[in-house]
């Protein structure tokens, strides 16, 4: 354990499965500056080794890395076996709203299975803490209202469905097991990277999600942003989201660490900003931030998507010492700072 820590319950060993992956990464990096030790759990299939090093070259600590896919479950038991865990951190998984509608039963096996594996692999090492990575997406379409966490759900992707299931699952675990604890964080739409520019979102292949898809036309690396939807019921026509910092979403999540032992069972809450953005004015802010055109043509919707997701944080801020620290144009500054410094990402 860190001799100092300005964490609450004092420093903790934290397993963070897809610890190697952009919110992991991130979070990996908050959690070692809060004094915490970090074990990462990755199958390196949407993560990135080269992510732990600049997580090292950033705190002076690399994690300690097991390559362990989570649905294995003696490989998992071995992980428990090796490091005596206090809490876990759980973002493994498949993240891209559209390509769930194409893979739907890969994203059930690795989202749902993955989860179930854990929880049981955790329960047989006797680990009762967990932070859940959910998702905004689990709250559908909402039309013009910003979500609390009261909202209905109603999810309207494979992606969405998988998240919904999975706190389901930690929910009733927690409902039949006393000392189960969890925390799940619905976060909205995590955009940016780390002011150092190390550290940043690196997908393998054809960027799924709009910003680094935005980065790569502004590198060069594509022709222009495919815009999906310009006849929503929003006032430029595309599709409202609630941009949130990756760093402030690290942030969350060692408060959720924080105070996961606040009340048995599982605690909910949305991580955003309340503000909500378009697709085409986020593409003039991230045009903006790096100081040159970025082409684009409106295309149809994509499906799985709504037309508005905008958080309402009014629990987490009253519940915690937590409120987003950056705005739009940060976000858009950090993540073309990174794109800028890595044209090919971590490759070279
Ligand atoms: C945002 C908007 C697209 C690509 C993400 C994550 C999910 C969850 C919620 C954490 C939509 C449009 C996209 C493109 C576009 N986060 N778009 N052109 O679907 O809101 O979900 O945030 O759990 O994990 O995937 O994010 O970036 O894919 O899309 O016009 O090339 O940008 O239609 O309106 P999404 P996204």
């Amino acid at each position: 354990m860190s001799a100092t820590s300005d964490t609450s319950i004092g420093p903790q060993r934290v397993l963070v499965t897809g610890g190697a992956g952009f919110i992991g990464s991130h979070t990996c990096v908050e959690l070692i500056e809060s004094g915490h030790d970090v074990v990462v759990v990755d199958d390196l299939s949407a993560g990135h080794a080269a992510a732990l090093d600049r997580v090292r070259e950033i705190t002076g600590t690399r994690p300690v890395f097991e390559r362990v896919d989570i649905t294995d479950a003696a490989a998992l038991d071995a992980v428990f076996r090796r490091h005596s865990v206090d809490a876990i951190i759980h973002f493994a998984a498949r993240k891209a709203v559209g390509e769930s509608t194409e893979i739907p039963l890969d994203y059930f096996d690795t989202n749902v299975g993955g989860t179930a594996s854990l929880l049981a692999a955790a329960r047989r090492a006797g680990v009762h803490r967990i932070v859940f990575s959910s998702s905004c997406s689990i709250y559908g379409s909402t039309g013009a209202h910003d979500l609390d966490e009261s909202a209905p759900t109603a999810p309207a992707n494979p992606y969405a469905w998988s998240k919904l299931a999975c706190e389901q699952m930690i929910e009733q675990a927690c409902r039949y097991h006393d000392e189960q604890r969890a925390v799940s964080l619905r976060y909205f739409n995590p955009i940016g990277a780390h002011p150092s520019g190390l550290l940043g979102e690196d997908p393998h292949g054809t960027p799924r999600n709009v910003v680094p898809y935005l980065a790569q036309v502004a590198v060069g690396r594509r022709e222009r942003l495919q815009v999906f939807g310009g006849d929503y019921p929003t006032p430029d026509g595309s599709a409202i989201r609630d941009y949130v910092h990756v760093v402030d979403i690290a942030r969350g999540h060692v408060a959720a660490l924080d105070h996961v032992d606040d009340q048995p069972g599982m605690q909910l809450f949305n991580l955003g900003t309340g503000q909500g953005t378009s697709v085409l004015e986020l593409r003039a802010a991230f045009a903006a931030a790096a100081d040159r055109d970025i082409p684009y043509v409106v295309v149809d919707r994509r499906a799985g998507d709504v037309p508005r997701l905008v958080a309402d944080i009014g629990a987490v801020r009253r519940a915690w010492s937590w409120k987003p620290e950056y705005d739009l144009a940060t976000m858009c500054r950090d993540a073309w700072r990174f794109q800028k410094s890595h044209p090919e990402g971590y490759r070279r």
